[in-house]
């Protein structure tokens, strides 16, 4: 075969959890919960030796953020309000993780969108902003379970994690280091939810993508042109999780609250919808594409409002439902897979030679895009 060298994205595959939350099973075991703080702590609180809790909203929560549910791999135990933790049993090394079986339900999906044969394909990145642990890698244990021959790693890069994967292995597709390479996203968040937190506590939920990008000679009918792609990461505090190795090594270990994702919402709003609104255009003014002749952007599914406006700046007016595609009323935040999910979802009825934008945003800061093209 002779190799272009061009990456296209082949197929994508997605695996959704049966079980969900709505807001209002949420908001119920959240008030719950802080019903039997205050109670439990009523004569500390009075004395003013600790603090009260305040309740949570549905209204507050659907209109700060556009969140109406999310999936949850684990929902009974997160909504317990005296565990609010998912429960998930262990398993012996002899069995897959979870993290692995998610991961594989999506690549099987997207391996079988595009006819492909596991043994063709090369490489599999796990891209996501969690793993279950170190090692030997979730990507290589993906790799093992789908009798991948050639090799796999594991890459964090949180919200932006898929994009980043992409353009790793687009990097590799336009060096010949590789043929057909799988991005794969298991995202299992409502580990690193604190959902005791009425901040953040309605944020995230569970799922696992799966793009397979390719050389195009290798390629399917009617793949998705990478016709460029953009990374960017500038440091900030704004989203932080202290989770990490050397936490036993600390007095405190890793109880904390700093020890699961904890944000600065407000700010990561306005720091982050100009930085990545102005590295949209860029890009697309370095690639010859006119922002505004974008005919659909897949966005990260963290708010609403951000994407409004980021669309808002790129495409030149107010986009449609059509034009910019929401998934987090459903879905809710599901980091590095959201942008991947929204374009599963919403691409199959475009007509080639229509160009639209992948974009993921979130802690770092980290920002990426991918721009595509429909090709016949
Ligand atoms: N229920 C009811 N009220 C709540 C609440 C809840 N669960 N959580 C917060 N509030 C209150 C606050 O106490 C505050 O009250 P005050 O005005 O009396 O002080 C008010 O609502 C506004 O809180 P704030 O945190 O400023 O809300 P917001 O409008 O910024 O929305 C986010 C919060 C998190 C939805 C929003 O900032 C966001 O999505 N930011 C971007 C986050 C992002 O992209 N992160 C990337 C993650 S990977």
């Amino acid at each position: 075969m002779d190799w272009t060298h061009r990456p296209v994205i082949s197929a994508t595959g997605l695996f959704t959890p049966n079980e969900s939350i709505t807001n209002d099973e949420l908001v119920e075991s959240f008030n719950a919960f802080v019903e039997r703080h205050n109670r439990d702590n009523a004569a500390a609180i009075a004395a003013g030796d600790a603090a009260s809790l305040e309740p949570s909203s549905v209204e507050f929560i659907e209109k700060a953020s556009g969140i109406k549910a999310r999936h949850v791999v684990s929902k009974a135990a997160v909504l317990d309000p005296a565990r609010m933790c998912p429960q998930i049993d262990a398993r012996s090394n002899d069995e897959l993780s979870i993290m692995a079986e998610i991961g594989v339900a999506a690549a099987r999906e997207a391996l079988e969108h595009a006819g492909r044969d596991p043994g063709d394909v090369d490489a599999v990145l796990c891209a996501a902003s969690n793993m279950q642990r170190p090692y030997p890698a979730m990507g290589i244990e993906i790799q093992h379970a789908l009798g991948i021959d050639g090799f796999a790693f594991d890459m964090n890069v949180a919200c932006s994690s898929a994009t980043f994967g992409i353009q790793t292995a687009a990097d590799y597709i336009r060096a010949g280091n590789a043929r057909s390479v799988l991005v794969v996203s298991p995202e299992i968040t409502s580990g690193h939810l604190n959902w005791r937190d009425r901040d953040s506590h309605f944020i995230f939920g569970d799922v696992a993508t799966a793009v397979l990008v390719e050389d195009a000679a290798l390629a399917p009918t009617e793949p998705w042109d990478i016709l460029g792609t953009r990374l960017k990461t500038v440091f900030s505090n704004n989203i932080r999780n202290n989770f990490g190795f050397l936490n036993r090594a600390e007095p405190a270990g890793s109880a904390g609250a700093d020890k699961l994702f904890v944000q600065e919402g407000r700010k990561v709003f306005k720091e982050v919808v100009p930085m990545v609104a102005a590295m949209i255009v860029e890009e697309a003014e370095r690639l010859g594409i006119d922002p505004h002749s974008l005919r659909r952007l897949w966005l990260h599914q963290a708010n609403a409002g951000m994407n409004r406006l980021i669309s808002q700046r790129v495409l030149g007016h107010e986009a449609s439902a059509d034009e910019s595609p929401t998934v987090l009323d459903t879905y809710a935040n599901t980091s590095s897979a959201g942008s991947i999910i929204a374009f599963h979802k919403h691409n199959r009825d475009l007509a080639t030679g229509d160009t639209g934008l992948i974009c993921s945003f979130g802690a770092g800061y980290s920002a990426g895009t991918v721009f595509v093209r429909k090709a016949g």
